[in-house]
């Protein structure tokens, strides 16, 4: 007879009793959610004979240091044989729980033919999509095991896929709420509707953290301590643009709020107004295929201020960082199709983009596909500056308030993917001064573009964020 001393907390309860295909329990720090995970694992593992979970941190250190003991701790004596060389835990019943690591997209391919029943992703803001839409593939039951597999996931805010994981799990329905979401297959073309959960964890629900713990993290800087103590997405701790303010998109507004939106102040989204015809136009590109491409076109006011009007981003709509497969052709089309309203009224457009689009090395540049031919209808571009750190610097200065509250780049409420990827990027933990480029950045890149193409004098220099404190070990060790 084996005893198991778990007492789970509420939302613990909550999270091992969920039924939605894909559930996310996340937010604050200390919340029990690792614990969670490899408690649960465990349950569907032991209630299900010959089944196998996986539980993927982003680094074999992290997953040994957390993961792996807490099963260790937390497992009976006698109930498993543990492989260390494999990282691999057998049940009596034939169940196995796979301890695994992927830090990289090329690492993914590791688990092509893995065989997955249950599915968990222990800090799932460290991986990108395509990791975690790729192992996700790998989710099966034989008909015999009688089963429905799922995935479970825990995170705290923040990392490379912050900007995605908040995206599809924490803003897309009330937080505990079931929602639904319908996936088209490309290969079959078949719909399938997924059922997702957000299950918001808090420190201070857990009982076996100390309170000096909690007051620890209190007296840590702003982003870092609502980030962690109080699961806030919406700020984190390496978030390059902190001087980002969206008063449209918040959810409740106050009287000043809405003065400050009908003045366009304190705010960098804005409502659209009609853009006069004799304001200097430019529209920046960046460009993908496999990865999404990006269009933003730009009109500059009397007194400089640019207003991104409108986009065009290349990005499944389903499938976050993941490209449309337009060829550049196509996207020189859909640019004329975007541009009938400056076309009828004769406004020139200067149009910049990526440097690397001019390469000819391996035959017909990108923009030379882009080009009018042969009677088609196309577009020229110059190469804009893609020199990283003072198109950052352009950025910033842009996104910076002045004392009355006007920024030097504001956007219409209708460039929906720069609002939700532009303030959902980190800075690199290599180049520490950089934006992380494994984050969806590729409306970035467009912005710095254009905003070299027309600098403005840089008053104010960014310095990098200090990430010395880290008491979690969320920032990955090896890169
Ligand atoms: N139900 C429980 N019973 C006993 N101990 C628990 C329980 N839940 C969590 N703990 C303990 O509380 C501590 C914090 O839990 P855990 O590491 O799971 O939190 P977390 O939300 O994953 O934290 P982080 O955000 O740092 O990853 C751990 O020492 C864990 O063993
Ligand atoms: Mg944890």
């Amino acid at each position: 007879m084996y005893t198991i001393e778990y007492d789970p907390t509420p939302k613990q309860r909550m999270f091992h009793a969920a039924d939605a295909d894909e559930v996310l329990y996340g937010g604050a720090a200390g919340g029990g959610k690792s614990k969670a995970i490899v408690m649960d694992a465990f349950f569907r593992c032991i209630k299900y004979p010959e089944t196998h979970a996986y539980i993927f941190r982003r680094t074999y250190g992290e997953l040994e240091d957390t993961i792996i003991k807490e099963a260790k701790d937390s497992y009976p004596q006698g109930i498993y044989k543990y492989n260390g060389g494999r990282h691999e835990m057998t049940l009596l019943n034939g169940s196995v729980i796979h301890f695994r690591h992927c830090s990289s997209v090329s690492d993914m391919y590791n688990y092509k033919g893995a065989e997955i029943q249950w599915l968990y992703f222990d800090e799932l803001t460290t991986f990108e999509y395509e990791i975690y839409d790729f192992i996700k593939t790998r989710l099966r039951a034989k008909k015999s095991l009688k089963i429905v597999p799922c995935i479970r996931s825990a995170s705290n805010p923040g990392d490379v896929g912050h900007g995605w994981v908040k995206k599809m799990f924490v803003d897309a329905a009330p937080h505990m709420q079931v929602f639904k979401r319908e996936m088209v297959s490309a290969a079959s073309r078949k719909k399938k509707v997924y059922r997702l959960q957000y299950i918001p964890s808090l420190l201070t629900e857990n009982p076996h953290v100390s309170d000096d713990y909690i007051f620890q993290l209190e007296s840590k800087p702003k982003a870092l301590r609502d980030a962690l103590l109080y699961g806030n997405w919406d700020a984190f701790e390496g978030q390059v643009f902190l001087e980002w303010q969206d008063l449209i998109n918040k959810n409740v507004h106050t009287q000043e709020d809405l003065d400050n939106i009908a003045a366009k102040r304190w705010t960098h989204v804005v409502r659209p107004f009609p853009i006069p015809h004799n304001w200097p136009r430019y529209m920046s590109f960046d460009f993908g295929y496999s990865k999404p491409f990006s269009v933003g076109w730009f009109a500059i006011g009397p007194d400089g201020c640019a207003y991104r009007y409108k986009e065009w981003y290349g990005c499944e709509s389903a499938r976050p960082n993941t490209g449309i497969l337009f060829t550049p052709r196509q996207i020189a089309e859909g640019i004329l199709e975007r541009e009938e309203e400056e076309t009828k009224n004769n406004i020139v457009i200067d149009r910049i983009a990526d440097p690397s689009i001019f390469d000819r090395s391996r035959g017909d540049s990108v923009a030379q596909q882009m080009e009018p031919l042969g009677g088609k209808r196309g577009v020229y571009f110059r190469p804009g500056d893609n020199t990283r750190l003072p198109g950052k610097a352009q950025v910033h200065e842009r996104l910076r308030f002045s004392e009355e509250g006007y920024p030097m780049l504001q956007v219409f409420d209708n460039c929906k993917d720069f609002i939700r990827t532009l303030p959902n990027l980190p800075y690199s933990l290599t180049k520490v001064e950089d934006v992380n480029t494994d984050a969806e950045d590729h409306i970035y890149d467009e912005v710095r573009y254009f905003c070299m193409a027309r600098p403005v004098p840089l008053r104010h220099v960014e310095s990098a964020p200090k990430l010395s404190y880290d008491p979690f070990r969320r920032y990955r060790s090896h890169e």
